[in-house]
């Protein structure tokens, strides 16, 4: 096994040394908004519900993941407040003093009834998408008329007392880069740290292309004419944001997947919802984990896998799409008709 040891934990490589830290674990890929930049399109096929891992399959799997690096897990989805009694997930992953933080990435719409059950059962942080603040934008965007139930939701985060909040807004030309500034303002109102993501090809953005993107540099030149010196702060982190400081004190975030890519120092990997694992966003095939452990795997075979497999990671995604940029041919990630045939394809079944 390679191994580096880093504040004495030992901890499981890849091929570019990156370790197996932060798991993300898709519990639906049903969703309750169908976003512009990630469910365009008019139908879909969904994961058969008897292939979706129970509450107990995907801690079991957790916590294999957890004897061999993985300290942090974020739930997604899909949306993952639609999957029911999702405090009850959270309640058990806390059982286990491995995990050192538990977030939530939702589209805030079912937040305001669920998010004091979710504080209780030990959630420690949660993340918003919040791409516009006009309601008209907002059902342009999202094809759903929920825009109040996402702001009843935001409150509800902060007025119960989580900490972290995170507004994640996918930035993209023409559609919302008139609302930058806005959101930073709004975030201020409500103690939300806002993080503006590329819009990337991933599989599932069928719109995409590369006159849509409303890159990092162009954030920082809209901002920085409102708000004039934006400071970067330095951190080692494996952490996908780059975070800037106004000069009032507010910070923000940068994702920049898509002009920027940051594979080098990427410590994540997805589960989905019917217990496949994704090395990457850009993977194109999962490794089942499923099977194994309905087949009566033990913890200690499981870990071999999840070892054998780590070890032997190359997968760069993002940064192979932007090499494509420069012989011309960076379009579409996956056809609609591939994305039909095997949905783990989408960025709603892996986990956004
Ligand atoms: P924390 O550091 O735990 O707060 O989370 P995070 O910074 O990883 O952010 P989050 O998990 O909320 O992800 C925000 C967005 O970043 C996602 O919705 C994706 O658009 C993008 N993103 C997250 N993980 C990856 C990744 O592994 N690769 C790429 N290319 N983009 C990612
Ligand atoms: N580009 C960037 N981010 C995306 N997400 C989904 N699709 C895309 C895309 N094409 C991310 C957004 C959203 C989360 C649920 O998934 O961050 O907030
Ligand atoms: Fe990690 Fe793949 Fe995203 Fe690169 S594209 S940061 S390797 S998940």
């Amino acid at each position: 096994m390679k191994t580096e040891v880093k504040e004495s934990v030992p901890t499981v490589v890849d091929t570019m040394g990156r370790p197996l830290r932060a798991l993300r674990v898709s519990v639906t890929d049903r969703c309750n908004l169908r976003c512009q930049y990630c469910m365009p399109e008019e139908e879909y096929v969904w994961l058969p519900r008897e292939t979706l891992l129970t509450f107990e399959e995907i801690v079991r799997l957790t916590n294999v993941f957890t004897t061999v690096g993985v300290d942090k897990v974020r739930i997604t989805g899909g949306e993952p407040l639609l999957r029911k009694d999702l405090p009850s997930l959270i309640a058990l992953l806390r059982e286990n003093s491995k995990i050192k933080d538990i977030a939530l990435t939702t589209n805030g719409i079912l937040l305001k009834e669920q998010a004091q059950s979710l504080y209780d059962a030990g959630l420690h942080r949660v993340t918003v998408s919040l791409d516009t603040l006009r309601a008209d934008r907002f059902k342009a965007l999202t094809k759903r008329n929920t825009f109040v139930q996402v702001l009843e939701g935001i409150d509800i985060v902060n007025a119960i007392g989580f900490h972290d909040l995170k507004l994640d807004t996918v930035a993209m030309k023409g559609i919302n880069d008139d609302e930058l500034i806005d959101l930073i303002e709004f975030g201020k109102t409500v103690g939300g740290e806002v993080r503006f993501i590329e819009y990337m090809d991933v599989g599932g953005a069928t719109d995409w292309s590369v006159d849509k993107v409303f890159s990092c540099a162009e954030i920082l030149q809209t901002l920085s004419r409102h708000y004039g010196l934006i400071e970067p702060i330095i951190e080692d982190s494996w952490a996908p944001a780059k975070r800037f400081r106004l000069l009032d004190g507010t910070t923000f975030g940068i994702i920049a997947s898509t002009t920027l890519p940051f594979c080098s120092t990427c410590d994540r990997s997805r589960l989905t919802a019917d217990g496949l694992w994704y090395l990457c966003l850009y993977a194109k095939t999962g490794i089942d984990l499923r099977q194994p452990l309905r087949d009566g795997a033990t913890v200690d075979e499981l870990r071999a896998l999840l070892v054998s497999t780590w070890n032997a990671r190359t997968n760069r995604g993002a940064e192979e799409r932007k090499e494509l940029e420069r012989v011309d041919t960076r379009g579409r990630f996956v056809e609609i008709e591939r994305l039909r045939q095997d949905p783990h394809l989408e960025m709603h079944a892996r986990g956004g």
